[in-house]
């Protein structure tokens, strides 16, 4: 469900491909929860969701030190958005993930369109 679009693409090899993986984790998020046939337990729904967060963390964590480096970028701004989207997935209940799927799967909807438009208003500054 999450595609990558070229338009997302910033021509830094490194973080587009950290991207891409992010992409990749929610969908298979997205799909661990999506599935009622497949046997999904728990250990299976919380191995998905770590994967998505550590993918998500590490990035952010790459991306801060280039940002750092970089005079031209608002750091504190651009960690702040950093910050509350890690903040947001902290939240994300989990337990309770067969009574609220639906909310959990628009959870990670809300991640993926995130991610669209922060690459946008933000990572698009590493090139401009
Ligand atoms: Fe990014
Ligand atoms: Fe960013």
């Amino acid at each position: 469900m999450f595609r990558w679009n070229k338009n997302l693409t910033l021509d830094i090899d490194r973080i587009d491909n950290q991207h891409q993986e992010i992409f990749k984790s929610l969908s298979k998020l997205h799909d661990t929860l999506n599935c009622p046939n497949r046997k999904n337990n728990m250990n299976t729904i919380w191995a998905s969701y770590e994967n998505m967060k550590d993918c998500i963390i590490l990035h952010f964590l790459f991306e801060e030190r280039m940002i750092f480096k970089n005079s031209n970028i608002d750091f504190e701004k651009h960690k702040n958005e950093h910050q509350l989207l890690v903040n947001f997935i902290e939240g994300m209940d989990l337990d309770n993930s067969f009574l609220n799927r639906m909310h959990l799967l628009n959870q990670i909807q809300f991640i993926g369109n995130w991610f669209c438009k922060h690459i946008e208003l933000y990572d698009e500054k590493f090139v401009h």
